[in-house]
């Protein structure tokens, strides 16, 4: 059976747990690998409607294993909420497994990002983050005073790391940030004790379960969190996240080679969203772009706020299928732009008088860049189809421009929120 890395092709929020959520039925393992409770990932079955931050949206099949993978950033108090959140809805969570390797998110972390965000926004320079301390959590990964899961389980090492931590933190708050909160780290130390002890059933050295199940020939999914730009060395830096959602992001979060995965998935939706700051190229300020908003429920999961839309941009396509070897792409929400006489695609940025296909690094190249569009037919009301010979002929060529620009197949199309709202093209 093959393997399957799904990320996000665009700004994040492309619909990926949709699509994890589909292709579940048949899995028999899904993984994340990146990111933290920054991530919302919405399903929808029949009504119900389940949001996920930290645990893989394949836990909806029961006997399905979800695993929380090396390169996540846990934040204890926010998975067991998840749990409890499932629990009561009668969904079995006795095959979900925590990695023992994957950091976790201190109450010091959230508080630093929001000091820090704080602070910038005063001189318009903050990034518009979660708040969920995922930034500073990182930092502490990469710096090495980082702490991880399986330190839970050493009382002593884990007080310890608790005590220097705290020490540190609260002097940056307090120095650097001329914040008033400080923390204690016996406090933490007994709170965390708690979330250890109710997490211990879940903790494993997960490399060992997802390299065991491909061995085995079972189907595997590894979810994707976050989108292409927001990636910490390819997206529109600093205006990212501090985490890897490409596809090679799946390799390092899980612990698996990269030989071990077959099919790259990028998801994409039919328009583009961005929520918190940043350049966004094809960004609408009008009436349009309100109307994306308000038929495509464009306002962020985690944090509520509304998300800036704009037109298809083949720039950004190309370079996700490129930076992440996409063999396909799964195409979401094209339900969302009804009933417009035309739909726009950018095909390419003028800069400097010059026409570029490839996205910049540099952020003041890019505010620069002006979206070179071409314009196609609309359609209207495509939410009952369900095969790709019923849809109109003006989604098939906005289907295969797209294909043509970003140079990869689309293999699954989303025609609205529902499990059942899909098209597979064979
Ligand atoms: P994720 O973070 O990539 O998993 O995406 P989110 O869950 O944050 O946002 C995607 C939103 O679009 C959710 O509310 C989904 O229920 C919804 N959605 C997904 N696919 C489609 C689609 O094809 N059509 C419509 N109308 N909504 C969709
Ligand atoms: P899913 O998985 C969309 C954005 C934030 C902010 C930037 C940095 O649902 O697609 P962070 O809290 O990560 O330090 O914030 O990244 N961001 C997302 N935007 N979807 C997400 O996740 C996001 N996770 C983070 O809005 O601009
Ligand atoms: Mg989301």
């Amino acid at each position: 059976m093959p393997t399957k890395v799904i990320i996000g092709a665009q700004w994040g929020d492309e619909g990926k747990a949709k699509i994890i959520d589909i292709l579940s039925e048949k899995a028999d393992v899904v993984v994340r690998c990146q990111g933290g409770n920054n991530a919302g990932h919405t399903v929808a079955v029949d009504g119900d409607v389940y949001k996920f931050q930290l645990i893989p949206s394949g836990i909806l099949y029961s006997g399905k294993k979800c695993v929380v993978g090396n390169g996540v950033v846990i934040d204890p108090e926010g998975i067991l909420s998840e749990i409890d959140g499932l629990v009561a809805k009668h969904i079995d969570v006795s095959t979900l497994r925590i990695s023992s390797r994957a950091h976790l998110v201190m109450p010091y972390h959230k508080a630093l990002d929001k000091a820090k965000e704080t602070i910038a926004a005063q001189d318009g320079k903050d990034i518009g983050t979660t708040m969920k301390g995922i930034g500073p959590c990182y930092m502490d990964k990469a710096e090495r005073s980082g702490i991880r899961v399986c330190d839970l389980y050493h009382e002593e090492v884990f007080a310890q790391k608790v005590r220097e931590n705290v020490k540190v933190k609260n002097a940056m708050l307090k120095y650097v940030y001329n914040q008033e909160i400080q923390f204690d780290a016996e406090e933490i130390i007994t709170n965390y004790k708690k979330y250890a002890e109710r997490l211990k059933q879940y903790v494993d050295d997960t490399t060992v379960t997802v390299y065991e199940a491909i061995k085995e020939g079972k189907e595997v999914l590894f979810e994707g969190a976050q989108g292409t730009l927001l990636d910490l060395d390819l997206g529109t830096y600093p205006y990212v996240t501090s985490s890897h959602p490409i596809t090679g992001g799946a390799c390092i979060g899980a612990g698996i080679g990269p030989t071990m995965i077959d099919e790259c998935i990028g998801v994409m939706k039919g328009y583009i969203t961005r929520v918190g700051k940043g350049p966004f190229p094809t960004e609408l300020h009008d009436e349009i772009g309100d109307r994306i908003r308000e038929e495509g429920h464009e306002f962020g999961t985690v944090t509520g706020r509304p998300r800036r839309c704009g037109w298809f941009d083949a720039v950004i396509g190309e370079f996700a299928v490129r930076t992440s070897g996409l063999t396909q792409i799964a195409l979401n929400k094209i339900d969302v732009l009804k009933d417009l006489e035309k739909v726009k695609i950018c095909v390419a940025y003028e800069f400097n008088g010059e026409r570029i296909k490839y996205f910049p690094a540099s952020l003041e190249d890019l505010e620069l860049c002006k979206p070179v569009y071409e314009e196609l037919e609309g359609w209207g009301d495509i939410s009952h189809i369900r095969t790709y010979q019923e849809l109109p002929e003006s989604v098939k060529k906005y289907l295969t421009r797209i294909e043509e620009l970003c140079g990869c197949k689309i293999t699954m199309v989303g025609v609205g929120p529902n499990r059942d709202q899909n098209i597979i093209i064979e």
